[in-house]
């Protein structure tokens, strides 16, 4: 069989299940544990995060592991939405958005928020011209995705960040999930970038890994609470 559906997603690398299968049968203790197996674990962990940081060039402070796309980019979307509710209710997000982006918007905005949706041309491009058009002064977060999950349409996301240079107040939300491995870094992290979404299985990792980026000292409110894993902010 030749396989051509690698943005639903990828074989994962026997190299990951090697790993995987690894580390699950030697290190696997709980890295909240004292005892030695638990500090090997948050070893493991740790490194993991700087591997991963590294690999978007950015710090391993600034990752957050989840459980993939779907949960990054509803955390990201609501999360900003509550931390940022004080200061306005509206978000932007584009026509063409994944559903874990646009279904969160919408359900903010059956829950008091407002959201206002960037159009794109007959290309499947983002006009950056009527995103400019749809800012406002309570505008707390703007969600546009790197690459298109449907017709690879890869987004504006430098012309994008220069726009939202003149509004720090707002949070910039990159879900970039089919990007990572297909083009380089620099065409969708910008510095600008406050928030991004990653899914492993995309780029030939186990099943239900993935993480968030969060810019360092962006504010975003908790999604799982519990035990206080990934410092606060969610907990497996
Ligand atoms: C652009 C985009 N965002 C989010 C997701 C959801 O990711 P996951 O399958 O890891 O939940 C996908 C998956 O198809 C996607 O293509």
């Amino acid at each position: 069989m030749i396989y051509f559906d690698n943005s639903a997603t990828t074989m994962p690398y026997p190299e990951a299940l090697r790993t995987y299968q690894e580390v699950s049968t030697k290190i696997f203790g709980n890295p909240s544990s004292l005892h030695q197996l638990g500090t090997s674990a948050t070893r493991i962990l740790e490194a993991s995060r700087k591997q991963v940081a590294d690999l978007i060039g950015k710090s391993a402070d600034e990752i957050f592991f989840t459980s993939g796309g779907t949960e990054g980019d509803n955390w990201v979307i609501k999360g900003v939405a509550f931390e940022k509710e004080p200061y306005g209710k509206h978000i932007i997000v584009s026509d063409i958005e994944h559903p874990a982006v646009k279904e969160s918007a919408k359900w903010l905005s059956e829950h008091g928020f407002e959201v206002s949706y960037i159009p794109v041309n007959a290309q499947g491009f983002v006009d950056v011209e009527a995103l400019a058009g749809l800012l406002r002064p309570d505008t707390i977060l703007v969600s546009v995705m790197a690459v298109n999950n449907e017709i690879g349409s890869i987004q504006p996301i430098q012309e994008i960040s220069a726009l939202l240079a003149n509004e720090p107040t707002i949070s910039f939300h990159v879900d970039a999930v089919q990007a990572i491995g297909k083009i380089p870094v620099s065409a969708y992290l910008t510095d600008r970038v406050d928030f991004a979404t990653f899914s492993g299985h995309k780029f030939h990792a186990v099943r239900g890994v993935g993480f968030v980026y969060k810019k360092a000292g962006k504010k975003i409110t908790p999604f799982l609470t519990g035990s206080g894993q990934e410092k606060d902010l969610r907990s497996t």
